[in-house]
């Protein structure tokens, strides 16, 4: 074809594009199967019998519709779109027993919405602990105006893997006493680990056994191949159950350039930390030399590692098959080095052309993140409740008012003055609840998360939380307990970030900033998993009432009082 011809094509595809949005259609079916993620078996949560599930490759202003067909036999399902805003759609959401029923065994459920931004994100299971089960895959939203000049990409999915099964690690997090599940026996790559050798062994002295794969070994790493002299976008997410993970490219540096979805202030680094729940777009520059390999490292930070590194290989396109790299993977840097942690947090600011936030907020709310017991169960709980998430999803609980008062109670929103933060709970009993902040529409809020010591011991965990429906922007990170009116003053408010994920450090304070624009019911919670389960999440109730014009399907509803609801009405 001419280069005119090629043209006129392309001018056409894209007024094509932006006249009438595409729709992006997929039928998806999970199940349970046999997989060996680390060259080992177990068992994961399938999508049409892909682990990982399939990558959603979207362009902004596309509708993406998922018809979502649940082949667990004993198990009810949901997905959630992490780092898509859901405008409009508050039901497609994914959050079980937030916005919607569970999808029960052998029933289908639609998800229907815009892709209204370009972005790197995931998606994954929201129920129980469906995630851990491997219930992942990435989504990729490009932009039809890319800014950003690269010659190739890359998708590194990255996550953590125990050889216990999430329905044990369940029991075993909610028995009394607790057990606690332990750090992962591997770190996955795109679903690849390698727990009983090592791709290194021949530079190390570990005396762990080397790699040996089979063409279709479920475990083989995946190979980046690349060019000389070209730049490459590695768009990496983080769905890990537990882990705080850093990841380094052996010789090469890393760009920056985008997080969570947002483009940000390019900034240059030797390795980059991501939390469970984040996602980063690095640019990444290739050399001149043609022939050799090199190893991508990904390791635990955060929590005293007890699990070897991930690794895969960067491979020029003329290195013969059987090289190897010729260096060790880089080295993870110390897990308890905060310091170094909350440098690179302090790295990120808003790319050009963001507007700033506004400059006041109408509402500050303070959450204190503790440790605590019922009836000898290990809980977390925020402000002194621990969320536990009724059978009735809370978009139509809300709605229509069917819950007891009671239990939609709010928590309170302000800080216990005398609370302190560097030592076990005074009272470490706690109380279950609904932990839900209702919010009118269109006001500024301000939370500031604060972190404190857990049960035993002089300890305090990071968490990195995550929220719905939802971009904020980081103001400030901050050491001990937050003052008010004092650490206000920190705050950036010129170009704080923008992101849906943020790193709230041991002992110290974070604060965010959002509008409350999106009439939905969001979940705010913590992304590590096992926390989630024991209680460590609110959840965002704002402009309901408006929620009340649009339509939620009756297939969000068929559960808890929501189901009497639909029935009453003659709707079924
Ligand atoms: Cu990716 Cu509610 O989380
Ligand atoms: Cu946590």
């Amino acid at each position: 074809m001419s280069v005119i011809v090629w043209w006129l094509v392309t001018v056409v595809l894209v007024a094509v594009h932006s006249a009438s949005a595409r729709v992006v259609e997929l039928d998806w079916e999970v199940e349970y199967k046999f997989w060996w993620p680390d060259c080992k078996e177990g068992i994961v949560m399938a999508i049409n019998g892909q682990f990982p599930g399939p990558t959603i490759d979207a362009v902004a202003g596309d509708i993406v519709i998922i018809h979502l067909t649940n082949k667990l036999s004993t198990e009810g399902v949901v997905i959630h779109w992490h780092g898509i805003r859901q405008r409009g759609t508050p039901w497609s959401d994914g959050a079980a027993g937030v916005t919607q029923c569970p999808i029960n065994p052998g029933e289908t459920f639609t998800y229907n919405f815009t892709v209204d931004k370009p972005g790197t994100h995931f998606y994954h299971g929201h129920y129980g602990m469906q995630r851990s089960a491997g219930l992942y895959g990435m989504m990729i939203v490009r932009s039809p105006k890319e800014k950003l000049r690269y010659d190739g990409e890359f998708n590194l999915l990255l996550s953590d893997w125990w050889h216990q099964s999430t329905h044990s690690q369940e029991l075993a997090l909610s028995s009394s006493p607790m057990r606690w599940i332990g750090e992962p026996q591997s770190l996955l790559i795109n679903g690849r680990g390698q727990f009983n050798c090592s791709q290194a062994a021949y530079l190390s002295n570990e005396g762990k056994r080397q790699c040996t794969f089979r063409k279709n070994d479920q475990c083989a790493p995946e190979t980046l191949r690349v060019r000389p002299n070209k730049v490459y976008r590695l768009r990496i997410a983080s769905t890990t159950a537990l882990a705080s993970l850093n990841l380094a490219v052996e010789g090469h540096k890393l760009e920056v350039v985008e997080a969570d979805g947002n483009y940000v202030k390019p900034f240059t680094v030797d390795d980059i930390d991501i939390y469970s729940g984040e996602t980063y777009s690095v640019l990444l520059r290739t050399h001149s030399f043609p022939t050799k390999k090199h190893f991508i490292s990904v390791g635990v930070r955060g929590r005293k590692p007890n699990t070897t590194q991930a690794l895969t290989v960067l491979s020029y396109i003329d290195a013969p098959e059987s090289a190897r790299p010729s260096l060790p993977p880089p080295v993870t840097p110390r897990w308890d080095d905060y310091n170094r942690s909350i440098s690179f947090s302090n790295k990120f600011f808003a790319a050009k052309g963001y507007p700033p936030p506004p400059e006041k907020s109408d509402e500050q709310l303070y959450l204190l993140n503790t440790q605590n017991l019922i009836d000898g169960h290990t809980k977390w709980a925020i402000n002194n409740v621990s969320l536990s998430v009724t059978a009735t999803p809370y978009i139509g609980a809300i709605r229509y008012g069917l819950n007891t008062l009671s239990y939609l109670k709010s928590p309170a929103k302000e800080l216990v003055k005398s609370y302190d933060i560097t030592k076990p709970p005074v009272n470490p009993t706690t109380t279950k609840s609904s932990g839900i902040y209702k919010f009118p529409m269109g006001i500024v809020v301000d939370v500031i998360l604060q972190n404190a010591n857990v049960l035993k011991g002089k300890i305090s965990e990071i968490h990195p939380w995550h929220l719905h429906g939802h971009d904020f922007w980081v103001l400030g990170y901050g050491d001990g307990k937050f003052r008010p009116g004092v650490d206000e003053k920190k705050y950036n408010l010129k170009n704080p970030p923008l992101r849906n994920t943020v790193a709230l450090y041991p002992f110290g304070w974070t604060a965010l900033r959002f509008v409350t624009d999106n009439p939905g019911v969001w979940f705010f919670h913590c992304h590590i998993e096992p926390h989630l389960h024991m209680g460590m999440g609110v959840v965002f109730a704002e402009g309901v009432d408006r929620i009340a014009k649009m339509d939620i399907p009756d297939e969000v509803l068929g559960c808890g009082l929501t189901r009497k609801w639909l029935m009453n009405r003659g709707r079924h």
